[in-house]
C-alpha cells in the first residue's frame, strides 16, 4: 500500500521511530492540558511543551524561546504574521515564487484596500535577485515576504543577502520556511530575518496540524490572529499581552507539539547536513536518470546549485495529472501533480496552468525507489515516442 513515497514536500513520510514513541508515551502516561490546571498531568504536559519550544528556539538560533509561537500549520503562522503585523497603507513586496498561503492573505488585504502589494519577478529557474527587491522599495515599504525554498522547483533564495538589503532600508523580512525548516540550516541569530513561519510536519518530521511562527526582537508588537483562553490572566476580559500566550489561544495541540519535539531530536541525532546530503543524493540520481529522456523536461536549478530536493517535471504530450495517476496506479509511486497551491510559481517557471509532476524524495527514500521511478517515467516518455 505505501509503495514508493515521493511526496515529502507535502508531508514527510514515514516519520522517524521517535515520533511514534513520543505519541504512545503521551497516550499511555498522561495527556493533561498545559496551563489548564495545577494537577500533575497538566503540569507535565506544560513542561513537555515548554521543552519542545526551548529545543526549537535553540535549533533556530532564537534567544527568547517565548518568541516562538506554536500554530496550527505553516499557513496559520503566515496569516498570523501578515494580519498581525501589517497596517493600513503599508506596501508589501513578495517574490513571484510564493505559495497561496502568502498570496491569498495578501490579496485579501489588498482587496480590502488595506495594503499595496507588488510581486517581484524571479528568473525562469525561480531565483530572486536581491537587487530587484531593492529597486521596488518606496517610503511605505514595510514588509518583504520570500519563501526560502520553493515547494515547486526546490529553488533556494539568498535570504541572508535579501534580509540585509531589507534591513538597511528600515523594512522587515518574513521568510516562509515551509520547505526549508529542518532541511537547511537556519540560524536566526546570524541572519537579518524578522519573522519565520513553517509547518511542523515537513522537514521537521512532526504531524499535520502543527506549525510555528518565530518573531524577532525588532518586531515590537503583533496583533493576535485569534483570541480566547490562554490559561493565564483569566480575570482579564481582554487578550493578554505576554508572549507566547497572547498568540496561542485555545488548548494547544500537545501530541502534535510532542511529535515535533521527537522529529527535532531525530534531526539532531542524524545531523541536518547528513539528512540534506541523502535528500540531495536522491534528487541528483533522479535528475541524472531523467535527463537522458528527451521528452522529459525538468524545471528549477540543477543539482549542485542552491536548491532542495524538490523536483518538478513534465513529459511532453502528457498531462501532469495523468502521469501522476499512472505512476500511482501502475507503479505504486506517490507524487503530487498540478499547481501545488502555487500558481504564481508555476507562471514564473512557465508551467501555468497545467502545472507539473512533482517528485520530492526524502531521507527515507532509497536508491532503489529512485531507480524504479526513473524506469517508470522513462516508460511513459517512450510510450509517447512509440505512439
Ligand atoms: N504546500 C504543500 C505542498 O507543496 C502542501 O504540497
Amino acid at each position: 500500500m505505501t509503495g514508493i513515497y515521493l511526496d515529502n514536500a507535502a508531508t514527510t513520510f514515514p516519520k522517524p521511530r521517535q515520533v511514534g514513541e513520543a505519541l504512545r508515551d503521551w497516550l499511555e502516561t498522561g495527556a493533561g492540558s498545559p496551563g489548564r490546571g495545577n494537577h500533575a498531568l497538566a503540569l507535565r504536559s506544560g513542561d513537555a511543551v515548554h521543552r519542545v519550544r526551548r529545543g526549537l528556539a535553540r535549533f533556530f538560533g532564537v534567544r527568547d524561546a517565548n518568541r516562538l509561537v506554536f500554530c496550527c500549520s505553516g499557513t496559520d503562522a503566515l496569516n498570523m504574521a501578515l494580519k498581525g503585523f501589517l497596517d493600513e497603507g503599508d506596501h508589501v513586496l513578495i517574490s513571484s515564487m510564493e505559495h497561496n498561503s502568502v498570496l491569498r492573505p495578501l490579496r485579501g488585504l489588498e482587496r480590502d484596500r488595506r495594503i499595496r502589494l507588488e510581486v517581484v519577478p524571479c528568473d525562469s529557474l525561480g531565483r530572486l535577485d536581491p537587487g530587484d527587491i531593492v529597486g521596488r522599495f518606496n517610503e511605505r515599504t514595510k514588509l518583504v515576504v520570500v519563501s526560502h525554498a520553493s515547494n515547486v522547483a526546490g529553488t533556494v533564495q539568498p535570504i541572508g543577502g535579501i534580509g540585509t538589503a531589507v534591513r538597511e532600508r528600515g523594512a522587515y523580512l518574513l521568510v516562509d520556511a515551509a520547505q526549508s525548516a529542518g532541511v537547511l540550516p537556519l540560524d536566526l541569530g546570524a541572519l537579518d530575518v524578522d519573522m519565520v513561519a513553517f509547518a511542523g510536519h515537513k522537514g521537521l518530521y512532526g504531524l499535520q496540524g502543527t506549525g510555528c511562527l518565530i518573531v524577532g526582537d525588532r518586531i515590537r508588537s503583533l496583533r493576535p490572529w485569534r483570541e480566547g483562553g490562554t490559561g493565564v490572566d483569566s480575570l482579564s476580559e481582554t487578550q493578554p499581552r505576554a508572549w507566547p500566550e497572547a498568540f496561542e489561544s485555545g488548548t494547544p495541540n500537545v501530541p502534535g507539539i510532542l511529535a515535533l519535539g521527537a522529529g527535532l531530536a531525530f534531526i539532531e541525532e542524524k545531523g541536518i547536513d547528513a539528512i540534506r546530503g541523502v535528500e540531495m543524493e536522491r534528487c541528483s540520481q533522479l535528475w541524472e536518470g531523467l535527463a537522458g529522456f528527451e521528452n522529459v523536461e525538468m524545471y528549477g536549478p540543477p543539482p549542485g546549485e542552491d536548491r532542495v530536493g524538490v523536483l518538478s517535471l513534465n513529459i511532453r504530450g502528457w498531462e501532469p495529472g495523468d502521469v501522476g495517476d499512472v505512476l500511482n496506479s501502475n507503479h505504486g509511486i506517490r507524487v503530487r501533480t498540478g499547481l501545488h497551491c502555487a500558481p504564481l510559481a508555476h507562471r514564473t517557471l512557465g508551467t501555468h496552468p497545467s502545472g507539473t509532476v512533482r517528485l520530492s524524495p526524502g531521507y527515507f527514500s532509497t536508491p532503489d525507489d529512485i531507480r524504479k521511478t526513473v524506469l517508470a517515467i522513462g516508460m511513459l516518455a517512450r510510450t509517447l515516442v512509440a505512439g
